[in-house]
């Protein structure tokens, strides 16, 4: 009998597997191929990928860039960020800097923007709470997502890459309101 482990096990364990054994080895070999073909076919179909468009772009052009778009489109101001209100099929402009999300964004239900993301400084994380968006807004890249709201509400974005001592703070605003509660009229401009 077997005791310890410096006594020979008895027994006939060197004997070929079992049959049972031998089904159970084929089943777990099929069931790995099946999960590794999951994780090339979830990218592909999944649905879960942007359709992100990148561009180089130098800080301050992104900077004047959307100062330019604020200017055109603000309809209000909150603790000294402009809340701008762009019209349905625009481009949308939003800086992620230390530490703080530049403008907050008024955003039609049902309309298609396209929001581009920078940084001035450092690695920021755009993450639009609740939803499970996330993105890295990286200096010297315009990344370029197009959206549609589909919920009016008040989204937070939330920065979650380290940025320094402010990170914790670092906290923006998209309020998506319904197309009849829009101050400005859709269409083109
Ligand atoms: Cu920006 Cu953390």
């Amino acid at each position: 009998m077997y005791e310890n482990g410096i006594e020979a096990v008895q027994g006939i364990w060197w004997k070929p597997a079992h049959r049972a054994e031998k089904v159970w080895i084929v089943i777990a070999f099929i069931w790995c191929m099946i999960l590794f073909a999951m994780m090339p076919l979830w990218h592909l179909r999944g649905g879960q990928n942007t359709t992100g468009i990148r561009h180089r772009v130098e800080p301050t052009d992104f900077r004047d860039r959307t100062n330019e778009f604020i200017a055109d489109y603000q309809v209000g101001e909150e603790a000294g960020i402009p809340i701008v209100e762009p019209p349905p099929g625009s481009d949308v402009y939003l800086i992620g800097m230390m530490w703080q999300w530049r403008p907050i964004l008024r955003l039609q239900e049902g309309a298609e923007y396209t929001l581009h993301l920078s940084s001035l400084d450092v690695n920021h994380g755009f993450n639009l709470y609740p939803f499970n968006v996330n993105f890295q807004v990286v200096p010297g890249y315009d990344y370029a997502l197009k959206l549609t709201p589909s919920e009016p509400g008040e989204y937070r974005i939330v920065c979650n890459e380290f940025c320094g001592i402010g990170h914790h703070l670092m906290v923006g605003r998209v309020e998506v309101i319904e197309a009849s509660a829009a101050t400005v009229p859709g269409g083109d401009r």
